[in-house]
């Protein structure tokens, strides 16, 4: 059975933010190399774009079972990996490792979990599992790295870092949180992986207030008051 309009427009918009991903992690390779950073590093960011690539090609199989479109990847270059950062590699590499891993895929973690928790749909179940377990790994891929580019600049880091997370959490709450009443999900379209637009807010913001910003705070890293 066609799956709804609303489950084939998630799943495509997953297609293209995991393609996306892929994008951003190939430029925080080259930011890694270009710094100087430790092959381990290195390394684990050549796994997470093969990975990345991977969620994009199951999310799109997802797409394809759920009666969707054949070309979901339309790509924006523009928009691929985010504009390139103005300021030194340093900088970039620091502010991408911010941005889409300490923020980005620490909360998909949570949000991947709730959304394989309410599925049922055997292509987007599966689909679910292997996203949920890389984006662990992705996720202590991010903290380790901040941990790194301190170690290399013990006070520029955690300054730049200060400045930076209110923005970059917003950022990212504007990409998940959408404001408005929504219709509710039907049972079919939470079983195809959806969840409810008010537990996407709420599961990001008890992320932010509970696991990151402490984690932020324990490495010297405070937004300002
Ligand atoms: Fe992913
Ligand atoms: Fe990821």
């Amino acid at each position: 059975m066609r799956a709804s309009a609303r489950v084939r427009a998630e799943w495509a918009n997953r297609v293209r933010a995991e393609y996306g991903s892929a994008a951003l992690t190939a430029r925080v390779v080259h930011g890694l190399i270009a710094t100087g950073m430790p092959r381990p590093l290195i390394d684990t960011a050549l796994r997470i774009v093969r990975d990345e690539l991977d969620h994009a090609a199951i999310s799109h199989s997802t797409l394809v079972a759920l009666g969707g479109e054949e070309d979901a990847l339309n790509i924006d270059v523009a928009q691929l990996a985010g504009p390139a950062h103005p300021a030194p590699v340093l900088a970039g590499l620091t502010e991408n490792i911010l941005g889409a891993f300490c923020v980005g895929e620490t909360v998909a973690v949570p949000l991947f979990a709730a959304m394989r928790a309410g599925t049922t749909q055997p292509d987007a179940q599966a689909a679910l599992d292997r996203i949920l377990r890389d984006e662990a790994v992705h996720r202590a891929f991010g903290w380790e790295t901040l941990e790194a580019l301190i170690a290399m600049d013990p006070k520029g880091v955690p300054a730049f870092a200060s400045v930076r997370i209110d923005g970059l959490i917003a950022a990212s709450r504007r990409a998940y949180v959408v404001d408005g009443a929504l219709p509710v999900l039907e049972e079919a379209e939470r079983a195809a992986g959806l969840i409810d637009l008010t537990d996407y807010a709420r599961i990001f913001e008890d992320c932010v207030r509970e696991s990151i910003l402490p984690r932020f705070a324990a490495l010297g890293i405070f937004p300002p008051r």
